[in-house]
């Protein structure tokens, strides 16, 4: 008879969730401070991971870039430990960013060394966050590997759907739980930059067309807005300007990813009201 000790070390308490893409600037980095922030928001002890070695944009995103010591790299090559690295968020209690190294090569980052960090992590994290570069070659793949769930972040354009479709075909064969014979990585996903006004005008795919063409789970659908630069000038994960459309957007979302049925919002164009018209309004 296994001890219950042992049995416990068999279960991982936490969930590898993998923002990916394969394409650039969709609104990975953007969509992995929000959801993080909304699960540490939630209550759910969560780390943000930044896969992109060389650029190193989610610290700016989080607004902790200046309290960057130890990154990622440093932790797989034994320079510091994760302790060391972890940076604390300031507003909240339960959420933590590893940030990525911005100096040293692509290559820093090893399969073993990233499964050990990633190991280490779900020891004491519920989530762990890993927010992938783009493309699909070695960066995104170590990002995806150890995922237990992905969220695939498309913008409504052809060639954005095309490259996620690539990646739906990456996460189903070339992760560890593919590998292992595991149940396969749960695919979301999430519709970014959706600007109802163009897809009206036939200038964007609109959400069922993306729906048809990936045919996944559709987490939610993040307009296309000011409030998103705004916050990352600022440091601000958008998910915190709760008057925000997007940062509305994004909250349904983590509240999907925690099983919530909720309707999705902001799909049509808006009309302004009699007020807004007269005086003009946020966006
Ligand atoms: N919903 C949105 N509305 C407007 N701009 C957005 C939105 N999501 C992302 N962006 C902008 O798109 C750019 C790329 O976003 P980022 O999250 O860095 O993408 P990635 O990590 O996929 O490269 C940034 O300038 C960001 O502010
Ligand atoms: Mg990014």
């Amino acid at each position: 008879m296994p001890t219950l000790p042992y049995i416990l070390g068999l279960i991982t308490l936490a969930k590898i969730l993998v923002v990916t893409s394969g394409k650039g600037g969709v609104g990975k980095t953007t969509t992995s401070a929000a959801i993080g922030t909304g699960l540490a928001l939630r209550g759910h002890k969560t780390v943000i991971v930044d896969f992109d070695v060389g650029l190193r944009n989610l610290d700016l995103i989080m607004g902790c870039e200046r309290r960057v010591v130890y990154d990622f790299v440093n932790v797989i090559n034994g320079e510091a430990t994760l302790t060391q690295a972890l940076i604390k968020d300031k507003r909240l209690e339960n959420l933590y960013v590893l940030a990525a190294s911005q100096t040293r090569d692509k290559d820093a980052l090893t399969q073993e060394g990233v499964g050990k960090v990633i190991d280490e992590l779900s020891k004491t994290f519920e989530y762990v966050i890993c927010d992938s570069p783009a493309g699909i070659e070695k960066g995104a793949h170590l990002a995806m590997y150890f995922a237990d769930e992905a969220i695939v972040v498309t913008n409504p354009e052809v060639s954005s759907v095309r490259d996620s479709d690539r990646m739906l075909g990456l996460l189903a064969s070339k992760s560890r739980r593919a590998e292992q014979g595991l149940d396969p990585i749960k695919e979301r996903l999430l519709l970014t930059r959706y600007n109802p006004e163009r897809v009206t005008k036939g200038e964007m795919l609109g959400v069922e067309d993306v729906e048809e063409i990936l045919a996944i789970n559709l987490l939610g659908v993040i307009p296309e807005s000011q409030a998103v630069l705004k916050a990352s000038n600022q440091g601000v994960p958008v998910i915190l300007d709760e008057q925000s459309d997007a940062g509305q957007a994004y909250s349904d979302a983590v509240d999907r990813l925690l099983g919530k049925d909720l309707a999705h919002r902001f799909l049509d164009v808006k009309k302004p009201g009699f007020l807004q018209r007269l005086f003009g309004g946020r966006e």
